[in-house]
């Protein structure tokens, strides 16, 4: 049994004493405790969050190597949690995901991920060297989303790659679906390497029984989540959680974090994290009950109205085994709009702003700071997109499914990609070539190009159809993709 006191928040409490203690201040930051604010945000933000703005005074801490309040509040986090070990990240999970590969990862090494990995990851194998072997994740062709990956998908790269060094998951994706990682970590483990997991979106899981399992009690050796995302912390505040010591050196996640985040920490941003956790400690349920009966009545009443349909997961899929409820996506070509075309009707004119908008549908995330009203003013929003939006011309919208490549070779790893000299060509001479750029279209947000891989005739048809269609294409220098960078050999 635990004997650390949950209700505790020691971050805000020394800050608190700060606060209230007078003194000249002569260190960072240089706007004095707000003195020398501009008072543009001074006379908005008010005077007083100002002073909470401190760097590492006596009794507070240091987060490059906690000893103090950080670790207390960190090891309050990681009981929380269900964590052997956690940080308080800085730089959001961005930094996290970072880490755990560094920490995993040497020069050559392979790591096992899926292709619908975030961006992170890729800086994370860049920094590392690291040599990534992807699995393309299962492809929903009925709503044009990404799921995860399947255990036999890991079993069967694992058996071509047994010197792997980790295996990431992204666990849940962007639209809320969470693959088996039960048995994923099964079958990781009999190779005794750890299982990484990105859980970036899903920091309020461990907290309901209606809500998919946490990473770490189905498995994970070390989760990553953006606090910041679905808790009540502040934007870029984000945790590393570490369950497994054995598996998971903890000295080279703080070497990792140490060379990776600011020296200046904000404690705004770690008070958030410190009151983020005491408030799930203490109202986690409570919370997650009430936003999960939100999100309810908002995906039954969504339903309901003709022609939008709403994503809903009724049994286990491939690489789909729980979807989180929270997480809603309201398919809306029936009403022959684009997702585009409806988040601008919805953002401009019906005061409603979704989190991801796709060529078919939008996300939303119905988290704790929803209220009731929230929820009757996206149902109105639908209900008048609906009526009064809709159009009569049907819409052309060419089935297109992101060219599958199960278990990627690199032509070379993206550090070297990354290291090598650039040259812009044009895209009809880009065939064969090794690629410069990882590119990602929105939806599925599956990336049909990863810098160091040879470009195909396949990948660049979609990515020109994804184009044609007005999608978004990340991490192309060239929008219109006229021209592409390719590594100059
Ligand atoms: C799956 C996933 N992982 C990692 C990140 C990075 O998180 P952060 O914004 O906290 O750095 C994101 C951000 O959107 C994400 O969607």
């Amino acid at each position: 049994m635990s004997t650390l006191d949950r209700s505790q928040t020691p971050i805000v409490d020394a800050l608190l004493e700060w606060v209230a203690t007078s003194h000249a201040p002569f260190y960072t930051p240089g706007h004095k405790r707000g003195s020398g604010m501009n008072s543009l945000l001074k006379n908005r933000w008010g005077a007083d969050v100002f002073g909470w703005d401190l760097p590492e005074l006596p009794g507070l801490d240091n987060l490059q190597a906690p000893s103090g309040i950080l670790a207390s509040a960190q090891a309050l986090a990681a009981e929380v949690f269900g964590a052997q070990q956690t940080w308080f990240l800085v730089n959001g999970s961005t930094a996290g995901v970072i880490a755990a590969i560094l920490a995993t990862c040497g020069e050559g090494e392979k790591i096992i991920l899926p292709r619908n990995i975030h961006a992170s990851a890729i800086s994370g194998i860049i920094h590392a060297g690291a040599v990534p072997i992807f699995i393309d994740p299962e492809y929903d062709r009925a709503v044009d989303i990404a799921h995860g990956i399947t255990p036999e998908a890991v079993k069967f790269a694992l058996e071509r790659h047994p010197d792997t060094k980790a295996v990431m998951l992204v666990y849940p994706t962007y639209y809320g679906t969470c693959s088996d990682l039960a048995t994923i970590a099964e079958i990781v483990h009999s190779y005794q390497i750890p299982l990484l997991v990105d859980e970036a979106h899903g920091a309020h899981f461990g907290f309901h029984p209606d809500l998919p399992p946490a990473a770490l009690a189905a498995g994970a050796d070390l989760s990553v989540q953006s606090t910041h995302k679905l808790l009540g912390a502040l934007t870029q505040s984000a945790m590393l959680h570490v369950n497994n010591t054995s598996r998971i050196d903890v000295d080279r996640i703080s070497r990792a974090l140490r060379s990776i985040q600011t020296t200046s920490p904000s404690y705004l941003l770690l008070a958030s994290l410190d009151a983020a956790r005491q408030q799930m400690a203490l109202f986690g349920t409570e919370l997650m009950s009430e936003t999960i009966e939100l999100a309810k009545i908002a995906r039954s009443k969504i339903a309901q109205i003709d022609r939008l349909s709403v994503f809903e997961l009724n049994s286990p899929t491939p690489g789909c085994n729980y979807l989180d409820p929270t997480r809603l996506t309201v398919t809306v070509t029936g009403l022959n709009l684009t997702g585009f075309a409806a988040d601008e009707i919805l953002t401009d004119k019906l005061g409603v702003v979704a989190e991801l908008p796709s060529t078919r549908h939008l996300t939303f995330i119905i988290s704790l700071g929803n209220t009731r009203s929230d929820i009757d003013r996206l149902v109105a929003a639908f209900t008048e997109l609906a009526t009064n939006h809709a159009k009569d011309k049907s819409l052309e919208l060419p089935s297109i499914e992101p060219p599958t490549k199960t278990l990627t070779e690199m032509a070379i790893t993206p550090r070297q990609a990354d290291r090598s000299r650039h040259i812009s060509i044009s895209i009809d001479e880009a065939v064969g070539k090794v690629s410069a750029e990882s590119i990602c279209p929105y939806p599925p947000g599956i990336p049909v190009l990863i810098a160091g891989e040879i470009i195909t005739i396949e990948a660049l048809d979609y990515l020109r159809s994804i184009v044609e269609l007005g999608g978004e294409l990340v991490g192309c220098s060239d929008p219109d993709l006229e021209t592409i960078k390719i590594v100059s050999i």
